[in-house]
């Protein structure tokens, strides 16, 4: 195989191989990236079978077979770290995509990333949103300590921010010098499909502003800049209310501790240094908006086909663009992995800090949510 790129996933669920749940599916877009050049050495994940049966479809298709032949199968980090033992260097990158309380953290059991730095120094790191689930000062220490050396090449998976329409909204408003005023975003989940147990349960995913909105938090913050400390306000509906009851949910809430059950809709706003101030409503259309002075960009299905509508001052008319074709998930893996072949951090558009600043902003909304 000619300069194999040596990859290993640690998770094996539908964010690393795709479920009907959405678009989400990294390994494909390792595999569009790298194509023979792919050599995935092991999956961590603590259901084998899980990731027996997606290594036996991997091998059942002609054009993936050389790049998971020898894919070993582990069901913990620290199996993994024994396995590698002597050959720690030849890991080249690392792709995190557990569920959020088991990473970000500093505790035994929460601490992934502190246990890959340790074990694989050379090994750099991409890593699924949120970057936490437990404390926004613990995800600092960890981003700050994974970041030291300054030479790692680490991603955050915040693909929103690689969308053609959303470069295209920065680069106007970096040509036309404009100061970003507010920003509105709304986002509503088709619970009706999730069917991850931990997803409904705060203790384990955060709740749905940390574990979901947090994309739109984060892409608001990447207009409107950083937020100031203390000035986020939140009101939710909570799940034992009249307007919060739920007819199609597939996972058994009474089976979640009545105080981790997660809220229906949440509502928040807070402001940014410049001055400027976002808000969030998590509930009813992936819809957002960034209005800058005379400008109002705003994005349409970002999941989906994104629509980007911009009105100027000159014209009362909108004007519409779309980017046919346009896979973020994609971008943010050819951003990571040019990353890594080159040495240079520039095409990320997610650093590990930044995310904790996301996730600084998505705690802030669910406690001030859930302030009596
Ligand atoms: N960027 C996106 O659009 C996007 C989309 C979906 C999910 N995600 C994120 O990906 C993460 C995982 O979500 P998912 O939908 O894949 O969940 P999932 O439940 O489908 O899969 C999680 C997998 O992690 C495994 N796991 C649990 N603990 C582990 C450990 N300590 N080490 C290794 N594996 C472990 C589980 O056995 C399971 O197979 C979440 O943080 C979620 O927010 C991001």
């Amino acid at each position: 195989m000619r300069d194999p790129f040596n990859v290993v996933f640690i998770g094996a669920g539908n964010v690393m191989f795709g479920s009907p749940e959405g678009a989400w599916n990294q390994a494909l877009r390792w595999e569009q990236k790298l194509g023979a050049r792919l050599n995935m050495l092991a999956i961590v994940d603590p259901d084998l079978p899980r990731v027996q049966r997606t290594l036996d479809g991997k091998r059942g298709d002609a054009s993936l077979r050389n790049s998971y032949a020898n894919t070993e199968a582990f069901s913990a980090v620290a199996d993994l770290v024994a396995a590698y033992k002597g050959k720690e260097d030849t890991i080249r990158a690392i792709v995190v995509g557990t569920p959020p309380a088991f990473r970000g953290g500093l505790a035994k059991g929460t601490d992934i990333e502190l246990q890959i730095i340790k074990a694989f120094p050379k090994a750099q790191l991409f890593i699924e949103k949120p970057v936490a689930a437990g404390s926004v000062k613990d995800a600092y220490t960890v981003g700050e300590t994974i970041e030291s050396d300054g030479n790692r090449i680490v991603g955050v998976a915040y693909m929103l921010r690689y969308l053609k329409a959303v470069g295209h909204i920065r680069k106007v408003i970096a040509e036309r010098g404009l100061t970003v005023m507010a920003t509105h975003a709304r986002y509503a989940t088709a619970y009706n499909a999730v069917a991850k147990p931990f997803w409904w349960d705060k203790s384990l995913s955060g709740g749905p502003v940390v574990e979901q909105a947090t994309h739109f938090c984060d892409l608001s913050r990447f207009f409107g800049g950083s937020v100031v400390p203390g000035s986020v306000q939140a009101r939710a509906t909570e799940w034992n209310e009249p307007a919060g009851q739920l007819a199609k949910m597939l996972v058994d809430e009474s089976k979640i501790p009545e105080e981790q059950r997660i809220p229906r809709v949440t509502s928040a706003n807070w402001k940014y240094e410049s001055g400027g101030v976002g808000s969030l409503l998590h509930v009813v259309a992936a819809r957002s908006r960034f209005f800058a002075d005379g400008h109002l960009f705003k994005l349409e299905d970002p999941y989906g086909k994104p629509l980007l509508r911009i009105r100027t001052p000159a014209s009362d008319e909108e004007e519409t663009l779309t980017f046919p074709g346009d896979d973020p998930f994609y971008s943010e893996v050819d951003a990571f992995v040019d990353a890594v072949e080159s040495g240079s951090s520039q095409g990320i558009l997610s650093s590990f800090k930044d995310a904790c600043g996301t996730y600084e902003l998505t705690w802030d909304i669910r406690t001030a949510s859930e302030r009596k």
